[in-house]
């Protein structure tokens, strides 16, 4: 392992605290980091690794609105969740702090205060879309419209989520108010903004010239921000949640969440040591951020701009992002419900922690986007860790039970088959060493898991409970190097599947051990097993996968619901409404309109006189169905002439999500005449 550095501080992207955990979070930033983190920490290295809640911006203070709760509210119940189910799934953050603490505010404050004082910021008043009715600017999420670059419809003020796009309000066509419908109109306001081009030429040589070894998506997409010539970007918004901007006479204003969130790393340190500065100041720390592709412009670019602004901070010497995750084929979104939420998966799911991190590393999205299916999930539990991991260790501990009462057996003559099994196990640890150090944790993954398909195939190939009778002093050697085996896989499974690691080394009654022991002789001989034969893993039946499909099934359903959900209409007065008479009436004759397929002619006793309608309701009701049946009609609807007929007045329906008409009644009957208001 490298040894240019003399230690290392991991972050990780601090999750909105605005909705609970999901596994596109966990698969792409939180389980790749902590199994890196923990191969640091088996490694003996320096490592701090920090984390926390974003708990600014707009998402928070529109779910806020929307609940009609403080933004305080909101950030406080999900930082809670938050924490709570990261730890429980084993992620070993050092700290988990959050954005609205005291430290991180005075923090973010100097850090924009010491640019400000230096003139790092140019000062500028634009237009910005107001809504007038709210007496409010709309920042980034607070206004949606069409995207211009891919024509999607609800496109947010700061990003295009179909195209992925960076956007300003201003460039959206048709933009309205997210809190009121409005139209917004353009009102000036001043604020600060971080001149990026500027900067461009440094980030040019630093990125381009001096880090070619990022991962291929990260290098292109800086390499295509900085080919398309940076801007300046605004650090400050006007709103009344977040940090507020320190110059005297600015009310109304605070940071940018995005200038605030990444100093969040800093201020977590702040809170873990009193040593913080040696993480952030030496230049034999090594500074990784972990996180999502839409987060690499901010990670590359803008933070790297802001900390070298400053002066005193290192920058980042890597910063491995991962592509996005799928679920069953579908973008994951919190705000559609289509996601397998971490809280409740540790609760459907109870102590199968590492089925999950498992799965989620096998296919982590590291090259491109990739797909979770429960179909999947399944059949990486039951044919690789039950087949593979779990009935090796299980056979290992029965037999060595049975012929040697569970104590190790001594190692005696070695054949070289022998040999070249325990051989393998540097060669495996070697593979899995370089795959960690490149990032590469799908294929670490794979290599560590290849220490139990070793130990599966020696055994199978040398069948001891063939030859104990006969042989004994062999079986007793075979035994020995299955033990080896199994204590090697407990340490280099450790930072992929601590559960299981821990499982393993109860076992076989050892304390956790360190990666420099793989390899190592580490059971000597006569050691005590527990004399528990847990199984480490259990088969996922059909029918528990099926329940968490039915799950998704129904939150499409809801999904598709809320689509076909049309658009509110314009804003009509009360004396609109009131121009509108609605009465209850009687359907006393209907019959089909010849040479249509819609129409039905209904007679109707409205109480104020019998008269003749022409609805379009002929394909969802047949004609004998609807006699005597009880109508709301708008009575006062200009006449209108319908296939020659002479139509007085509208019937009222409801459709429902399939498209099927319903009428729209009074919950009792209501006698013909009543008025509807
Ligand atoms: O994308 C997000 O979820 C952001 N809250 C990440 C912030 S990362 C950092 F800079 F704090
Ligand atoms: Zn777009």
């Amino acid at each position: 392992m490298s040894n240019q550095f003399k230690r290392t501080l991991v972050t990780t992207a601090l999750p909105y605290a605005n909705g609970p955990i999901h596994i596109g979070h966990l698969a792409g930033v939180y389980v790749p980091a902590d199994i890196y983190v923990r191969y640091l920490r088996s490694n003996n290295k320096d490592v701090k690794w920090v984390c926390g809640s974003d708990e600014h911006g707009v998402p928070i203070t529109l779910k806020a609105r929307k609940e009609g709760i403080s933004p305080q509210e909101v950030v406080d119940r999900y930082h809670e969740i938050i924490k709570k189910s990261f730890h429980d799934f084993g992620i070993s953050f050092d700290i988990y702090s959050r954005t609205s603490s005291k430290v991180h505010h005075e923090t973010a404050s100097t850090f924009f205060r010491k640019l400000y004082d230096e003139n790092q910021f140019i000062e500028n008043t634009t237009e910005q879309l107001f809504d007038e009715k709210e007496n409010q600017f709309l920042a980034d999420r607070y206004v949606v419209g069409t995207c211009p670059y891919c024509g999607f419809e609800r496109a947010y003020g700061d990003q295009c989520e179909k195209c992925g796009t960076s956007l300003n309000g201003k460039e959206l066509i048709n933009p309205i108010s997210a809190i009121s419908g409005n139209k917004p109109v353009l009102r000036e306001t001043k604020h600060w903004f971080l001149p990026l081009d500027k900067h461009e030429a440094f980030l040019r040589k630093w990125i381009l010239e001096e880090h070619t070894e990022w991962k291929p998506n990260v290098y292109g997409q800086c390499k295509s921000w900085i080919d398309q010539g940076l801007q300046p970007r605004a650090v400050s918004r006007d709103l009344d949640w977040g940090v507020p901007v320190p110059i005297d006479g600015e009310t109304g204003k605070v940071l940018y969440v995005w200038f605030d969130a990444p100093i969040g790393y800093i201020s977590a340190t702040k809170e873990l040591t009193p040593n913080w500065e040696l993480y952030w100041k030496d230049k034999e720390t090594r500074l990784l951020h972990f996180i999502g592709k839409d987060n690499i412009v901010f990670h590359c670019i803008i933070f790297p701009a802001m900390l070298k602004a400053h002066g005193d901070y290192i920058l980042p010497d890597n910063v491995p992002a991962n592509e996005f995750l799928n679920l069953e084929g579908d973008k994951i979104s919190t705000s559609r419900n289509w996601a397998v939420w971490l809280h409740e998966y540790l609760q459907e799911f109870p102590n199968q922690q590492d089925v999950l991190r498992y799965t989620l590393t096998a296919n982590a999205p590291e090259t491109s986007d990739n797909d979770f299916t429960w179909k999947n999930f399944q059949q990486r539990n039951n044919s690789e860790l039950v087949a593979i991991l779990g009935n090796f260790i299980n056979r290992t501990i029965v037999l060595t039970n049975k012929y040697f009462d569970g104590k190790v057996p001594p190692i005696n003559i070695l054949t070289t088959q022998d040999e070249e099994t325990l051989n393998e196990i540097a060669v495996i640890k070697q593979e899995v060493e370089t795959n960690l150090e490149q990032f590469k944790f799908r294929e670490a993954l794979k290599q560590a898991m290849n220490l139990a398909r070793l130990g599966n195939k020696y055994l199978a190939e040398t069948e001891p409970w063939k030859l104990f009778k006969e042989d004994k002093s062999r079986v007793e050697t075979i035994m020995h190097i299955n033990l080896q085996i199994t204590a090697n896989l407990a340490i280099i499974l450790e930072p992929f599947m601590p559960f299981t690691s821990s499982k393993i080394f109860d076992l076989l009654q050892l304390k956790p051990l360190q990666w420099s022991a793989i390899g190592k002789n580490i059971l000597s001989q006569a050691h005590a097993l527990s004399s528990s034969t847990e199984l480490l893993f259990s088969k996922i039946e059909d029918e528990q996968i099926q329940l968490q499909v039915d799950k998704l099934e129904h939150s499409k359903k809801l999904i598709n619901q809320k689509i076909n959900v049309k658009p509110m209409k314009e804003e009509v007065t009360y004396d609109d409404f009131q121009k509108m008479d609605i009465r209850i009436g009687t359907i006393l004759d209907a019959v089909k309109v010849p040479k249509t397929q819609k129409l039905l002619q209904l007679t109707i006793d409205t109480g104020i006189d019998t008269r003749t309608v022409v609805s379009g309701i002929a394909e969802h009701f047949q004609p004998q169905d609807i006699i005597g049946r009880q109508v709301s009609i708008l009575v006062n609807l200009a006449p209108r002439k319908i296939k020659g007929i002479e139509s007085k007045g509208m019937i009222l329906m409801a459709e429902n999500q399939d498209g099927k008409l319903e009428f729209v009644l009074p919950s009792a009957s209501v006698s013909n005449g009543s008025n509807v208001s």
